[in-house]
């Protein structure tokens, strides 16, 4: 090997080193600032752990589960809806000590990722409600009750009940834990002295009676 080529060989290989530390460099300071937005702070297991332990209550494919207490469906949920309910539990302005001890765990990265990987999820509705006021319910989502001051559900909910941004997908939800969350909206949400979005539904909930609760309830209950 001539002195030159062993020169130009060199080159090469201090080229390749001085690229790889730069590669280096970019991936290292890439992931720390990830870290700082919070990108990347957990591993594929961990995610899958606890979508795991999510779907022990909320169901296999986030279409909850109907037992004593009526775990909500996640599937198809609006992500920033999620997201803003884990942060009620911690913030206490929303009271459910379960789900205060699941969410208060969670890192914010965890949470979004978790809130995408539900939004992607597409089972059918569990089903179940009862049947008889499926019509009224659809008026009243579709068309409020003007005479007790109830605007229509579609108007903010979407026409298919799907949602957006804060506003949450009530298309497939389980009965009996619509029923409940809207008998007790008081009780359980906007709670604290901080400002929640949650107010929105105050007025909407005082005015609506029992039945007309069971006939909306049973109506999303339905919905794809
Ligand atoms: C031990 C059972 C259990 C586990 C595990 C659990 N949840 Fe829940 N979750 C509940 C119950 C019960 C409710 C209903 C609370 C209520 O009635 O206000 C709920 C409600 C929620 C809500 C509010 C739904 C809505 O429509 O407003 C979200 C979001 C949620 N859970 C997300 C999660 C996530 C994400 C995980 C996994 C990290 C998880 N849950 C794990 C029992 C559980
Ligand atoms: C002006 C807009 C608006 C109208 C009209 C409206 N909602 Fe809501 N609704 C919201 C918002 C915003 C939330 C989220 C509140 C929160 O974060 O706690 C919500 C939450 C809900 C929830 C809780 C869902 C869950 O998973 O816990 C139910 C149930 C609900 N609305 C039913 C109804 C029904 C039924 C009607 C019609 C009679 C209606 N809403 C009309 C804005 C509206």
């Amino acid at each position: 090997m001539t002195s030159k080529e062993e020169g130009r060989i060199m080159k090469v290989i201090s080229l390749r080193l001085a690229l790889q530390t730069a590669v280096l460099a970019i991936v290292f300071s890439a992931s720390g600032r990830a870290d700082e937005i919070g990108a990347v702070a957990f591993s594929k297991s961990e995610l899958q752990a606890k979508l795991e332990y999510c779907k022990t209550c909320h169901g296999l494919s986030g279409q909850g589960y109907r037992g004593y207490f009526a775990m909500p469906r996640l599937a198809g949920q609006q992500p920033k809806y999620l997201e803003n309910q884990l942060r009620a539990f911690i913030e206490h302005r929303r009271t459910n000590s379960v789900m205060f001890n699941v969410a208060h765990a969670l890192s914010p990265s965890m949470v979004s990722a978790l809130a995408a990987h539900f939004r992607e999820l597409d089972p059918n509705p569990i089903g179940g409600a009862p049947k008889e006021r499926l019509a009224l319910g659809k008026t009243i989502f579709e068309e409020g009750l003007p005479e007790a001051n109830v605007p229509a559900c579609s108007a903010c909910h979407g026409p298919e009940a799907k949602g957006q941004d804060e506003i949450p997908r009530l298309a497939g939800q389980l009965f009996p834990y619509t029923v409940k969350v809207l008998t007790n909206w008081g009780k359980e949400r906007g709670l604290g002295s901080a400002k929640d979005i949650s107010a929105i539904m105050v007025p909407t909930t005082h005015n609506l009676n029992q039945s007309q609760i069971a006939a909306i309830a049973a109506y999303v209950s339905h919905l794809k």
